[in-house]
């Protein structure tokens, strides 16, 4: 079942015109249905890459990213290019004033004298916060510190609706450092707002995940929860498999990162014993949590994220500049 028929066949509509100049600090800002509302554009757009491409004509992007990225960066930046917008912005902060001890509030005023909308990723948890609050323009975080990284949980949300047409009723396995991954904590308080998921939390005692997250779980009647620290004992339960790096970055003590950093190792042997349609997730980058022979596996959905993270970047730009997609109205209308 596509999403698109799921979608349709559950009559839910969300109206993304509401999101004209709206920030994107965490996905809580968002309806669930206006979630559901991105998820269909982003399929549209697939479907009708000529069509969209002028959809941002004129408009102006900036990326200003303080932390290395590849994927989100480079994808937020072809969203814009690909609705016909263009972009500024920096990729490691030393080559901007920032390094003159500029601060975020300082930096966001400014540039929002420059572009129509800003993506932002920084070390700091709630920066991205700081940055919605000076701007003047929408901002969306493309990943603060460990907190939250909502536009990785859009990509993970594509993902699982083309593969299960849904993003509910799911054993949702998630598995390595739960403690700084902040694609974990996104994807595990937006799932919890769809409801009926059973999540397996794998991971080291050192790397549990937090609190505040596991309070998200508690807080919703119809989710649970169970911590293990055994992939392979609880591999054959899963629909979904969520493979996470240990966030070196993060951490204060590098024998601590040496020493949990292989942790866990996806490879075809333990896969031997999970379900033939479990799907592997990984945000990405990797290191070594899953092995290369894997990525040949037809459970392995890890480049799919990457393609839907760029859609969903386009669904989510196009939304908040509040930049209709041509034939986008009448297609939803069917
Ligand atoms: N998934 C993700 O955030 O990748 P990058 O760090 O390469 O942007």
């Amino acid at each position: 079942e596509s999403a698109s028929s799921s979608i349709h066949s559950a009559g839910i509509s969300g109206n993304t015109s509401t999101l004209r100049g709206h920030s994107v600090v965490t996905l809580d800002d968002l309806s669930p249905q206006q979630i559901i509302e991105l998820l269909r554009k982003a399929e549209y757009i697939d479907s009708h890459r000529r069509q969209v491409m002028h959809t941002c004509d004129g408009r102006i992007l900036a990326t200003l990213f303080y932390e290395p990225s590849t994927r989100t960066r480079l994808s937020f930046e072809t969203a814009m290019l690909r609705l016909g917008g263009n972009v500024i912005g920096f990729a490691g902060a030393q080559l901007s004033s920032v390094s003159k001890g500029e601060s975020i509030s300082d930096t966001l005023k400014t540039v929002s004298n420059y572009a129509d909308v800003v993506a932002i990723r920084h070390p700091k948890e709630g920066a991205a916060l700081v940055a919605s609050r000076a701007a003047s323009v929408p901002v969306i975080n493309a990943g603060d510190g460990g907190h939250m990284h909502p536009t990785q949980t859009l990509a993970d949300l594509a993902t699982l609706t083309s593969r299960f047409g849904r993003v509910n009723n799911l054993t949702v396995g998630l598995c390595g450092d739960l403690t700084f991954g902040r694609t974990v904590h996104s994807l595990i308080s937006t799932l919890c707002r769809f409801g009926n998921v059973r999540f397996v939390l794998i991971s080291p005692d050192e790397l549990k995940t937090p609190q505040y997250v596991l309070d998200r779980i508690n807080d919703t009647p119809s989710c649970s929860f169970v911590q293990t620290r055994d992939l392979v004992g609880v591999i054959g339960d899963l629909d979904v498999l969520y493979m996470t790096r240990v966030q070196k970055e993060r951490f204060f003590n590098e024998d601590d990162y040496l020493r949990l950093r292989d942790t866990y190792i996806l490879d075809e042997d333990k896969l031997r014993h999970a379900k033939p349609e479990m799907a592997v997730l990984h945000p990405l980058p990797r290191v070594n949590e899953i092995a290369v022979e894997v990525d040949n596996d037809p459970r392995a959905a890890y480049f799919e994220q990457v393609k839907n993270g760029m859609l969903m970047r386009m669904a989510l730009e196009s939304s908040v500049l509040g930049d209709e997609l041509p034939g986008y109205e009448a297609w939803s209308g069917k």
